[in-house]
């Protein structure tokens, strides 16, 4: 019997599909308009639709939007784009705070996204992170209102847990329809803690942030056996010699093969990088190949 685990390039996310390898904007802020254009253009042609930003993306002495400021401008230009993208956004983050998810902050917040992205509405709205000084009633009642008001087509969350998840979805008059925890070889909580769990019962697009880390798996590898970087980056390398691929398309396809991940929002900003990201479709990773990068990370083998 065939153990090559099935990696399918799309995936559902409510009534919308898209490419599996998605195009997160948080290192964005910076980019002139035909910089930023090239990397959208890259990542339309490998199918990653699904672009993600936030509110607190590229923060600074302006405040908040810059990365969804420059993702607004190229819509403004190229407003066809706009029905090209499945376009995720967020709020909650506020420094110093350092989160708000009252309702009055996050309604704003999303009616100031609304105008940065040029857009009447938010594909899927995320909380970015739970604000534990807010009930789970409120953020529900500003989810309810930014959605009956149609600024809002779907919800979701990040790094929430799985008790987190379920209050505010007891809370809600409709399915949330996405988690974003942070998942890939380096992080591998999500396997844990119940995340991958919820996003199966629940019916969540699991979306992984930082599926190379933030870079910690290809920039400055540390060779140290001892280290988790260097356990992983040698595992990885095994695998992707055998397909003649690079350790980060490896790492792409070990978080995409698991049966709970819709999405892997890759970061890099070289448009050739984004492009290259496509080969993680083609890995053939074995069972044994992805509990060995499991076992590789927890240092340990499996029981
Ligand atoms: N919800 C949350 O709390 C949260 C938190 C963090 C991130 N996110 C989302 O996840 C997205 C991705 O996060 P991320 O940027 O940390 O993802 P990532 O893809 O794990 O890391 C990107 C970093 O890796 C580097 N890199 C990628 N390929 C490389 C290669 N072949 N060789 C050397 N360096 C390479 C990039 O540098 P180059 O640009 O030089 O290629 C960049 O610095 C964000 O944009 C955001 O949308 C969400």
């Amino acid at each position: 019997m065939n153990d090559i685990l099935p990696i399918a390039k799309t995936a559902r996310i409510g009534s919308l599909e898209a490419g599996r390898i998605a195009y997160g904007c948080w290192r964005f802020a910076g980019s002139t308009e035909p910089e930023a254009r090239a990397k959208i253009d890259a990542a339309l042609s490998i199918g990653s639709k699904l672009i993600d930003t936030a509110a607190i993306y590229g923060f600074g002495a302006e405040g908040f939007g810059a990365a969804e400021s420059i993702l607004g401008s190229l819509i403004s230009m190229s407003p066809e784009l706009r029905d090209q993208i499945v376009l995720v956004t967020k709020a909650g983050i506020h420094p110093p705070a350092p989160y708000d998810s009252r309702a009055d902050i996050v309604i704003r917040s999303c009616e100031a996204s609304l105008i940065r992205l040029d857009t009447d509405q938010i594909d899927i709205f995320l909380i970015h992170r739970p604000d534990l000084t807010t009930s789970f009633d409120e953020v529900a009642r500003a989810l309810m209102e930014l959605r009956a008001a149609g600024k809002i087509r779907e919800a979701g969350v990040s790094n929430f847990t799985v008790t987190q998840t379920r209050a505010l979805q007891s809370k809600l008059n409709f399915p949330l329809i996405a988690t974003q925890p942070e998942f890939s070889p380096l992080c591998t909580d999500p396997l844990e803690d119940g995340t991958t769990d919820i996003a199966q019962e629940l019916g969540l697009a699991l979306m992984a942030w930082s599926p190379l880390g933030g870079g910690r798996l290809v920039n400055g590898v540390r060779e140290d056996p001892s280290s988790v970087e260097g356990r992983v980056v040698a595992v990885l390398k095994d695998i992707a010699l055998r397909n003649g691929a690079g350790i980060e398309h490896v790492a792409l396809a070990w978080v995409l093969a698991h049966p709970a991940t819709g999405f892997a929002l890759i970061g890099t900003q070289t448009p050739d990088r984004i492009l290259a990201s496509a080969a993680a479709y083609d890995i053939q990773m074995t069972r044994r190949d992805w509990y060995a990068v499991l076992e590789a990370s927890k240092g340990k083998r499996m029981p």
